[in-house]
């Protein structure tokens, strides 16, 4: 049950956050992952027992690579992760600038295309693919007009492929969290957010890394069938409504 003994998994972003989490949790699973990241993670893929590709899935021909040289090294794949990401300091409409739009748009939504154009020439039937997309692909976040509409861009483009691969048994999903404890969540500008976490998300608290993780690794595994084109909320709650931490503060001193 839920094995991934022997899968081939690529996992984008593996150095870091969810990325790290998924690797971590594959490689116990049984999975051969291939980590594959911007960053150097030889030291991580020699601790963990798999091995590390350098990508910087913002360029075509570097995806490309990626998995030219997974195929010669574990042969084709089963489970490929769209993962890596970047937010950019929030912005509101009336200071956008196109730059810092493409900016995200070409790590954020090129990682997931060129994953979705290259990979599955390079993946066995009946494979998965995930795309880490967010909440705020699906509801917009003041100040965060870039990185909410390419992650809106990965949920479409998500069931796009989906469709298109569905004759190979192949299932596109992705995955929509809230905040998750990772770097990101820390970066510059996203103060206000981390603020917000203890009552604008009911269940009180940001998602741990290791919950998105348990999540893909349900979707890469064999039990996980006749799941294809979905965009999973993993957000605490938030999309069933109004929490009664959020009520609690709205009514702070409010007679009732
Ligand atoms: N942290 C959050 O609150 C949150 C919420 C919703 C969705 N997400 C999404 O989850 C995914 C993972 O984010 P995280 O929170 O783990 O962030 P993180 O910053 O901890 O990790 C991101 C990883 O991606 C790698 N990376 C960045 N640019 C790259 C590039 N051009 N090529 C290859 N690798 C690159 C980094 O080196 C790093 O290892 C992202 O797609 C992000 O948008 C994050």
């Amino acid at each position: 049950m839920f094995s991934l003994k022997d899968k081939v998994a690529v996992i984008t972003g593996g150095g870091s956050g969810v990325g790290l989490a998924t690797v971590k949790r594959f490689c116990e699973a049984g999975a051969k992952v291939i980590i594959a990241d911007i960053t150097d993670q030889q030291a991580l893929a020699d601790e963990l027992g798999c091995r590390y590709v350098h990508v910087d899935v913002s360029s075509e021909e570097s995806v490309k690579r990626l998995f030219e040289a997974t195929e010669e090294i574990y042969g084709k794949v089963d489970a490929l992760i769209n993962n890596a990401g970047i937010i950019v300091p929030g912005e509101m409409l009336e200071d956008a600038q196109m730059d810092e739009y493409l900016k995200v748009f070409n790590v954020n939504f090129g990682g997931v295309l060129y994953g979705l154009k290259y990979g599955p020439a390079h993946m066995n039937d009946g494979g998965s693919i995930i795309n880490t997309a967010s909440l705020a692909g699906k509801i917009g976040f003041p100040g965060y007009g870039a990185y909410c509409s390419v992650k809106g861009s990965v949920i479409q483009v998500t069931r796009v492929a989906a469709l298109e691969l569905a004759e190979r048994n192949i299932r596109v999903n992705c995955v929509c969290p809230s905040t998750i404890d990772t770097p990101m969540a820390h970066a510059e500008g996203n103060e206000l957010e981390l603020m917000l976490k203890d009552y604008v998300w009911p269940l009180g608290r940001m998602c741990e890394p290791e919950e998105i993780a348990a999540m893909y690794h349900f979707m890469a595994a064999d039990d996980c069938t006749y799941l294809t084109g979905t965009a999973i909320d993993m957000d605490g709650g938030y999309k069933a409504g109004t929490g009664m931490k959020a009520i609690g503060k709205l009514t702070e001193g409010v007679e009732l």
